[in-house]
């Protein structure tokens, strides 16, 4: 291909508004519930109300405490939701980045600076974590110099956590449990690594970048899912993304630590150049302030009483996901508990299933060990998009099982 340069000439809009809609005349219509990695419209217009906020604040910047009250209170606003829904003790701090990575990556800096202040000084400090964390934890001990060893699961696909006891040295700095994982879709056993690190004098991070807007609901409405929170002894850190289960347009996520001081380890400040102090808490530097706008509106349109609403259509979805899939002649390797399904086969050869869906235009993640597909449910508002799914997922089963198609050579490749 050759290299695209900037044309002379500047283009007319509406041949650019054409071009864009053409680009994407192909794609999958995401917005209308395709369960691969989207949060389509959670009804009652929300994107279109979240779209006007963000052009209304388009050209603003959110950055520090003074330069722009209007994002600053809309942040304030959005940091007291995420502490509230995540039970923060009184004194409890929050940051709101860009996505669950950066939470991550902010959560494990402070847990190492943290360490240094306590005196644990390493070569390589060590963070432990279940093999079925987040690869986000490796890019977290990749950019902060950290050694990081990943524990076996269980037999149930969770945290194994003698396995973790047994893998703390004097190096060890973090824990970490997700809630729920991405593989698995499970709730590790929090309260019990928690438990471990505080014994240990431990800093223990709970990744809930994907459940951390659903779990809250869900445990309101009586699921019965492990408790996962900042109200869990020994928590130290939580990270709850608003761009999945919360519904916000993409660009947003938090970090919420037990007290100030702890957060305080996240942050950086500096002031040997021209211009003075600089400081701050996130990993970048100047942000959209529409983030911030569409963010608020989402939630405060959505409210206590509509992200219930979410998590009861989200539950009816995967019920009947699973029910359906189990008819097809699938398997949920796990009773899925907080937005993710995946599905295997004790007699199908499952990627095939997967190539015989993903030529049908349903699109999936994966997981390779073991070898599954993986959804995320979207609370659709109607079964148009569930039937057409399991029907295709029925055609998969019998066409792989007849031998009319066979796994693609690449799986699991999941960015
Ligand atoms: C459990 C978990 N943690 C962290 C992340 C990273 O989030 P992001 O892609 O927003 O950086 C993801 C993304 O899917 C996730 O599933």
């Amino acid at each position: 291909m050759t290299r695209p340069t900037l044309p002379q000439n500047g283009a007319q809009w509406p041949a650019l508004h054409h071009d864009l809609m053409a680009s994407r005349a192909n794609e999958i219509q995401w917005d209308q519930g395709a369960f691969y990695y989207h949060w389509p419209e959670p009804g009652g217009n929300v994107h279109q109300a979240a779209m006007a906020a963000a052009n209304m604040f388009y050209t603003d910047i959110w950055l520090g405490r003074f330069n722009q009250p209007s994002i600053n209170g809309f942040a304030e606003e959005l940091e007291g939701f995420v502490l509230d829904l995540h039970e923060a003790p009184e004194g409890g701090a929050v940051t709101l980045t860009s996505g669950g990575t950066e939470s991550i990556l902010l959560a494990m800096k402070a847990a190492r600076d943290r360490a240094r202040t306590l005196g644990i000084t390493s070569v390589r400090p060590t963070i432990i974590a279940p093999w079925s964390a987040h690869a986000a934890f490796n890019k977290a001990a990749d950019y902060f110099d950290l050694e990081i060893i990943r524990v076996p699961v269980g037999e149930d696909l969770r945290a194994d956590v003698g396995a973790m006891a047994e893998a703390i040295t004097r190096d060890t700095i973090a824990l970490i449990g997700s809630a729920p994982s991405w593989p698995y879709g499970l709730i590790d056993p929090i309260p019990e690594i928690a438990a471990l690190a505080q014994k240990n004098g431990l800093w223990c991070h709970v990744d809930a970048c994907v459940g951390g807007f659903l779990i809250p609901f869900y445990r309101e409405l009586g699921h019965d899912l492990t408790p996962m929170n900042l109200a869990v002894p020994g928590v130290t850190s939580i990270s709850a993304d608003l761009h999945k289960f919360g519904f916000t347009p993409q660009g947003i996520s938090s970090v919420s630590f037990c007290d100030e001081e702890t957060a305080g380890h996240a942050g950086f400040s500096f002031d040997a150049w021209p211009c003075g102090r600089y400081a701050g808490q996130t990993i970048q530097g100047t942000k959209a302030g529409q983030t911030a706008a569409a963010a608020w509106t989402t939630m405060r349109l959505l409210g206590r009483d509509g992200y219930l609403d979410l998590a009861r259509r989200l539950s009816r979805t995967t019920n009947r996901l699973v029910e359906g899939a189990t008819a097809a002649g699938l398997r949920p390797l796990a009773k899925p508990e907080a937005g993710i399904l995946t599905l295997t086969s004790d007699d199908v050869d499952i990627f095939a299933v997967s190539e015989a869906l993903n030529r049908m235009g349903f699109p999936h993640c994966a997981v390779l060990n073991p070898e599954a597909l993986h959804y995320v449910i979207n609370p659709v508002e109607n079964d148009v998009p569930i039937d057409a799914l399991l029907e295709a997922m029925a055609g998969a089963v019998t066409d792989a099982k007849a031998s009319r198609v066979n796994r693609a050579g690449k799986q699991a490749t999941y960015a």
